[in-house]
């Protein structure tokens, strides 16, 4: 069985097309990270306009590339929510034609829930991953940052532990980019720079300090606010050892909150599998970290290679597959939302203390 994955919901314009065991038979992705560049983050209507143009040439590569015609297609999963609204639509349209065209089943899909289940898919040269469910997954990406007890492949089986209460990790890394002037986006550049510096090199509050014990919530804006104060009094930065040393102590502050929370997490819940997701999954730190944490802990973490944990249409495709195995058809009646359909713990700005 064969499903198309359409993805819009964001900066990243993607098809792909995958078969039921999750292996990826063609993953075409059009970022739109150098239009956005010069505003240092998203622009909602400029996506939009990008995704109309690049939706068709996507498409047509997705299928090209699997060597496939829409006829050997099975059925069709759409990222529906969450997202900005102008460019989700554009994908769900694409794919609502393309169902009505074909006589094909389609299924609207949460781009959380793909980010969770993209650790199933695998590649000719990359053996599917053993792992079983229940398992506990930290998805830090751009837009969201959260810990979940993952019990199964339906949206219903996805609970929230916990959620960040402000920015999201990588929100966080992409202004203290803007912040130090290095570009768009900024989690790959400091990444890169964080690897030259010395963590600890510039004194940065740890985030959640004074939170209230067994946490399970992030927060992000006050170390970010950290660092605009130390680069009002120090600043402004040249290509130099400082520069490394913010970079290196900003990362581990980050690195080690997600990583403290993600462990106590896992134990709380009895879990000995850790799964970890989303664009700021593909972190060196963090995945260095996390595989320390994981043996002092005695347990086990998987990470996603980096092109799976970035938006992509692949991961679509596997979480609404099993749906149309089963025979599920939304063909006329999808609906858009800006919001997730997991159900939430944590409230931005009005989360449990
Ligand atoms: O999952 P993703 O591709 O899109 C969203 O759904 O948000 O994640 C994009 C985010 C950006 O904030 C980017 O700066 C961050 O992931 N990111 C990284 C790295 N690569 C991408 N953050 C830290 N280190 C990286 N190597
Ligand atoms: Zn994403």
């Amino acid at each position: 069985m064969l499903t198309l994955g359409i993805e819009t919901s964001c900066d990243e314009t993607a098809a792909a097309v995958v078969d039921e065991n999750g292996l990826v038979l063609s993953d075409v992705v059009h970022t739109q990270v150098q239009l956005h560049a010069r505003y240092g983050g998203v622009v909602p209507e400029l996506a939009s306009r990008d995704h109309l143009n690049n939706i068709v040439p996507v498409y047509r590569a997705a299928l090209e590339r699997a060597g496939k015609r829409l006829r050997d297609i099975d059925g069709i999963a759409v990222t529906c929510k969450p997202g900005l609204s102008g460019a989700l639509l554009v994908g769900m349209q694409m794919a609502q034609g393309l169902a009505w065209a074909a006589q094909l089943p389609i299924v609207g899909v949460d781009h959380l829930v793909g980010h969770l289940l993209a650790v199933f898919l695998r590649t000719p040269d990359q053996p599917a991953t053993e792992l079983e469910f229940p398992f506990l997954a930290l998805l830090v990406s751009g837009g969201h940052t959260a810990l979940y007890r993952v019990e199964g492949r339906d949206a219903v089986q996805i609970t929230e532990l916990g959620a960040t209460r402000d920015d999201a990790a990588g929100e966080a890394f992409d202004k203290v980019a803007k912040l130090a002037g290095l570009g768009y986006p900024g989690g790959p550049i400091i990444d890169r720079l964080a690897q030259e510096g010395q963590a600890g090199g510039v004194p940065l509050a740890m985030p959640m300090q004074r939170q209230r014990q067994g946490s399970l919530e992030f927060s992000f804006s006050g170390l970010k606010s950290d660092v605009a104060r130390w680069l009002e009094a120090n600043g402004p930065l040249s290509n130099d050892q400082r520069l490394r040393d913010l970079c290196a102590s900003f990362q581990h502050n980050v690195v080690e909150t997600l990583l403290s929370r993600t462990f106590r997490a896992a134990k709380k819940e009895g879990l000995r599998s850790i799964v970890l997701a989303g664009g700021v999954a593909a972190n060196r730190g963090l995945r260095a970290r996390a595989h320390a944490y994981a043996e002092r802990h005695g347990m086990r973490v998987v990470v996603p290679p980096a092109a799976h944990c970035t938006d992509n249409a692949a991961m679509i495709a596997l979480a609404g597959s099993h749906r149309l195995a089963r025979g599920e058809n939304q063909r006329g009646q999808l609906e858009m939302s800006p919001h997730t359909q997991l159900t939430r713990v944590t409230r931005k700005g009005a989360g449990p203390r």
